[in-house]
């Protein structure tokens, strides 16, 4: 399978705008999100990924509202939440509110939900805060995990205009509690449309130069931006969206040899303004010749675990995570996956994403479970000597 990274970025107004808000937090956030889902996913081959990470900040900026000790400490350094607590409000409610566009080349919708058990007492100021976000508030009977799925995945067709249908199955919520949604859709055209008629099948290269495979390549000649971006080792190109533009695609392309990985490493390490600066001040040429792939990407991932690479642990341990201010019933996040759904064509991009993140009860007390390799000893107790010592490190079903 073909490689490719792709980031749909909402350059100018977002980077700046409502009123001087500052979004370096969550772009930082996502470029970091990125590099680590890349890394954790390279391990299962090569792979197309599309990741939509203001979804997960969304959520977890909600949580880490009623969070204390070291999940917060840890929501706080991962998601760069500004030390003041009205600093990350303001941040939130300016991305929902730049996360709504209609008019005739863009259509950008954001919804979310909270799916609370019938018997889960929640605290009010909880529920008010998600309500400020937008949070519509569910009371449900979660024991019925059939009927929980398909609230779940109505409430996520609707708001992704059908582009995802089948975001949860119902052995995915077994056990849970509360559960966090948030989806995303996005329909634009671009400035300039490529022209189908030129769109021809075409070889794709490795790093190294090596045919891979083969696309379906577009063509166009339009007024676009390329600049090359030495701190990231990439030429970078926007492809704007609409007449207003405000809305881009921004495709990095390694330099040849260049890794994947190691511009992902560089666009994660570096401020933004590497390259929105040296985009924004660039004249904008009147033709440049652009040829990019048409293409497809479905992709459905578990985020515990790059999460983790990212030092988020406590949240997700049954044992330690600390939530008080949701409920007064001990709560941890068992679940987080995102599905997401990407096209971009001559005419422009559909992308649609929901992320579920499930809360479930913490085991309270100590508890262990031995579920990788171990060494044991039988040993008489009174004269403390061992009788038989070995290893387990081969499972197998007896
Ligand atoms: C994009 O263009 C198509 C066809 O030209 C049009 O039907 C559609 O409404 C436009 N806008 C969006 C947001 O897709
Ligand atoms: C669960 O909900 C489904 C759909 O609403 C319903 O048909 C089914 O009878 C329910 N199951 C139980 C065990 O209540
Ligand atoms: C890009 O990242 C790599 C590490 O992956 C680093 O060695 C290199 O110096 C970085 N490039 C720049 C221009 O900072």
């Amino acid at each position: 399978m073909l490689k490719a990274v792709v980031i749909i970025t909402l350059v100018n107004s977002v980077l700046t705008a409502p009123s001087g808000v500052n979004f370096s937090p969550i772009n930082e956030f996502s470029f970091n999100l990125l590099q680590n889902v890349f890394a954790y996913q390279e391990n299962f081959g090569p792979q197309n990924l599309a990741v939509s990470p203001v979804s997960v900040w969304n959520i977890f900026s909600l949580l880490s509202g009623g969070a204390s000790g070291a999940t917060f400490a840890e929501l706080s350094q991962l998601l760069r939440l500004p030390k003041d607590v009205r600093v990350t409000q303001d941040l939130h409610l300016a991305s929902n509110s730049v996360l709504k566009v209609k008019n005739k080349d863009v259509i950008l919708n954001k919804q979310a939900a909270m799916f609370v058990e019938r018997e889960l007492q929640i605290h009010p100021e909880f529920c008010e805060s998600a309500s400020k976000y937008n949070t519509e508030i569910y009371t449900v009977d979660a024991s019925n995990t059939t009927k929980l799925a398909n609230d779940i995945n109505y409430f996520i067709c609707m708001a992704t205009e059908g582009a995802i249908k089948d975001a949860v199955k119902p052995d995915l919520l077994e056990n849970l509690r509360l559960l966090l949604v948030d989806a995303m859709y996005f329909k634009a055209n671009w400035t300039t449309p490529f022209d189908s008629r030129q769109t021809k099948r075409e070889t794709f290269y490795d790093q190294q130069g090596r045919s891979i495979g083969d696309v379906n390549m577009m063509y166009q000649k339009a007024p676009n931006k390329i600049v090359y971006a030495a701190e990231l080792e990439a030429d970078v190109l926007e492809l704007t969206y609409g007449e207003d533009k405000e809305f881009a695609m921004v495709i990095f392309l390694p330099d040849y040899g260049v890794p994947l990985k190691r511009v992902l490493n560089n666009l994660s390490t570096k401020p933004t303004d590497a390259w929105t600066k040296l985009l924004q001040n660039e004249e904008q040429m009147s033709s440049v010749e652009c040829q990019v792939p048409r293409f497809k990407i479905s992709s459905q991932l578990d985020l515990i675990q790059p999460l983790k690479y990212m030092g988020l642990y406590s949240i997700f341990d049954e044992m330690k995570a600390e939530l008080p201010g949701i409920s007064d019933s001990p709560l941890y996040v068992s679940k987080t996956i995102q599905k997401t759904e990407l096209e971009v064509t001559e005419e422009g991009t559909v992308a649609a994403v929901a992320t579920v993140v499930g809360l479930e009860n913490r085991i309270l007390g100590p508890s262990i479970n031995v579920n990788k390799p171990f060494v044991y000893a039988i040993v008489n107790r009174r004269h403390n000597i061992v009788l038989f010592t070995g290893v387990y490190t081969n499972p197998s079903v007896v």
